[in-house]
């Protein structure tokens, strides 16, 4: 007896025959041996690289057998056996892929028992822990400052960061060529000379610009806060970043006075600082708001006594004051823009800078820890 070994070296290697005869029996008989010889092929392969070399026999695109059955088989076909032949020569696409494709998992130990022995999965092993972010600190003030205002009524409004020079400055009361629009060290969208100067664009300086935004669609009563990024053409240093962000607010309705201005913002400090900050009001000017005063609050270092740890109190350079914001009750002009009647209403408005409140609350002394993103600053805020 031949041994099986011997017996399969011995065997004529396949080859596509030439079809003389496209009868369905013909065309039976030549598809049972292909199909034999695929199957006895993959039987023999023992490794990977082998595999490749079957693979390549069966599959290449030149002359591979399967590229050999559509010349010989299903060009050659006379018209009438053609759909025939066709349904044939895919029938047999398709269980060669297979058989190929079964022979390749075959080496690659992946049947399907010792696939799920591989890919075998303990549900009951504890989970991986990502670490849970935390709010950014600038966003974190952000927040607990609209959250004051929040519970005094007032609803958050927002507007674009690039703005016309209309909303940034125009409808504020600040004219064109006014010295006032110098203090404001304005990033401009180049190359828009050509528009008239109220539709220049320029990356907005304040939030002040929600303001306007807010009162063209809201009639009276108005009390807003409006959050947000804001540029300014500033060279980045310990307080200084050409990005930082803004809290603007907004109260407009009858008979609002100073004593109301007065009062909110003084409440609004002591919920952010602690009960015991004072308030003090200093005159100050802007374009939109007059009267206009710089909000200070008691040094919250010093207590307000100007000298702490037995010197100078170096936060408030010894004043016992922290200049913090600005504000004012609405300057009558920038109701003119809005279509309000400045005979009947009346309104305060003031701004403040958010990062500054960031630094005091935290003890921050460098407003550049706030955007390089060292995870090691971040954390401390978790
Ligand atoms: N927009 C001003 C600035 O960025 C800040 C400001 C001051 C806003 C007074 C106000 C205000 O609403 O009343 O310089």
């Amino acid at each position: 007896m031949v041994p099986i070994s011997s017996r399969m070296k011995t065997k004529v290697p396949y080859t596509v025959p030439k079809l003389k005869d496209f009868s369905p029996a013909a065309l039976d008989e030549a598809v049972r041996t292909l199909l034999a010889a695929v199957v006895r092929e993959a039987g023999a392969v023992t490794s990977e690289s082998e595999w490749k070399v079957f693979r390549d026999r069966w599959m290449a695109r030149t002359n591979g057998f399967l590229s050999q059955v559509n010349t010989l088989w299903l060009k050659a076909a006379p018209k009438d056996a053609k759909r025939d032949v066709g349904q044939r020569v895919n029938e047999v696409k398709k269980r060669v892929d297979e058989t190929i494709a079964a022979a390749l998992e075959r080496m690659q130990g992946m049947t399907s028992t010792s696939r799920l022995n591989a890919e075998h999965l303990d549900v009951t092993l504890p989970g991986i822990k990502r670490p849970l972010g935390a709010e950014h600190p600038v966003i974190k003030t952000m927040n607990e400052m609209v959250g004051v205002f929040r519970n005094l009524g007032y609803s958050v409004e927002e507007g674009p960061e690039i703005e016309t020079d209309y909303y940034n400055f125009e409808a504020l009361n600040f004219p064109p060529n006014h010295p006032a629009r110098d203090t404001q060290d304005t990033l401009f969208i180049a190359h828009q000379e050509s528009k008239p100067l109220r539709e220049r664009l320029l990356l907005r300086t304040h939030t002040s610009p929600v303001q306007i935004r807010t009162m063209e669609k809201m009639k009276p009563p108005v009390r807003v806060v409006c959050p947000g990024k804001v540029h300014r053409n500033d060279a980045l240093d310990a307080t200084h970043s050409p990005i930082f962000h803004q809290i603007e607010g907004l109260a407009v309705d009858t008979n609002i006075t100073f004593c109301d201005l007065k009062g909110t913002l003084d409440h609004a400090m002591k919920a952010m600082f602690g009960s015991s900050v004072r308030t003090r009001f200093y005159p100050s000017f802007f374009p939109f708001t007059e009267p206009s005063a710089d909000v200070q609050i008691s040094c919250i270092f010093c207590g307000g006594r100007g000298y702490r740890d037995g010197g100078p109190c170096r936060n408030c350079k010894a004043s016992g004051w922290i200049e913090l914001l600005g504000c004012g009750m609405v300057d009558p002009n920038v109701y003119g823009f809005v279509d309000y009647d400045a005979k009947r209403v009346s309104g305060f408005a003031f701004g403040m800078g958010v990062e500054r409140i960031a630094i005091l609350k935290y003890g921050v002394d460098d407003i550049q820890l706030f955007f390089n993103g060292d995870v090691r600053f971040l954390q401390q805020f978790g």
